[in-house]
C-alpha cells in the first residue's frame, strides 16, 4: 500500500494526522518530506502545520533512518548496569555510532530514556520489542533475528 492510501485511511478522524504519521512511519521508519506534503493536502492544512506536527513529537523522525530501530535505554539504572558496554557492542557489530543508521538502511541506533523495564537492566528495544538483561555477548544473536 502506498503512503497516500495509508494517510487517506485517517483523513476523517479527529487527530487523524498524528495517527496517519504513525502508520506511515511504521512502514517507512521515518516521515519523508513528500509524506508530509501529501498529508497536508489530504488533511487540508498548510504544509507548515503538517511539518509542525511531524517535528513537535519526538516519536516522529523526519530524517531517513534504518528500517529496524534499535533503542538503548541510557537512564541511570541501565547506565549503572552496563548500558555503555552494550552500546559499544552494537556500534561495533553494525559499524555505526549511536544516532546513525547503517549504510544499507537496515538498522538505526538511538539512545533513549527509561523504557519502564528497570527490573531487568540493561534494556534495548528493537521496533518496540524489549530485550531485557542484555549484555555485549548477546548482541550478535539478537541482531541476527533482524538481518
Ligand atoms: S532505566 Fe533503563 S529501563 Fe528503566
Amino acid at each position: 500500500m502506498g503512503y497516500t492510501d495509508i494517510i487517506a485511511r485517517y483523513s476523517d478522524k479527529p487527530g487523524g494526522l498524528i495517527e496517519a504519521f504513525h502508520a506511515v512511519q511504521k512502514e517507512l521508519s521515518y516521515l519523508p518530506e513528500e509524506v508530509i506534503v501529501e498529508a497536508a493536502r489530504i488533511f487540508n492544512v498548510p504544509v507548515a502545520q503538517a511539518y509542525g506536527v511531524a517535528s513537535f513529537y519526538s516519536m516522529f523522525s523526519t530524517k531517513a533512518r534504518g528500517k529496524n530501530i534499535i533503542r538503548i535505554c541510557e537512564s541511570a539504572p541501565c547506565h549503572v548496569a552496563g548500558a555503555a558496554e552494550v552500546v559499544a557492542a552494537i556500534e561495533a557489530e553494525l559499524g555505526i555510532k549511536a544516532g546513525e543508521s547503517t549504510a544499507d538502511g537496515s538498522f538505526a541506533l538511538e539512545l533513549t530514556e527509561c523504557v519502564g523495564q528497570c527490573q531487568a537492566t540493561p534494556v534495548i528495544t528493537i521496533n518496540g520489542k524489549a530485550y531485557l538483561d542484555v549484555n555485549p555477548a548477546k548482541i550478535r544473536e539478537i541482531l541476527a533475528e533482524y538481518k
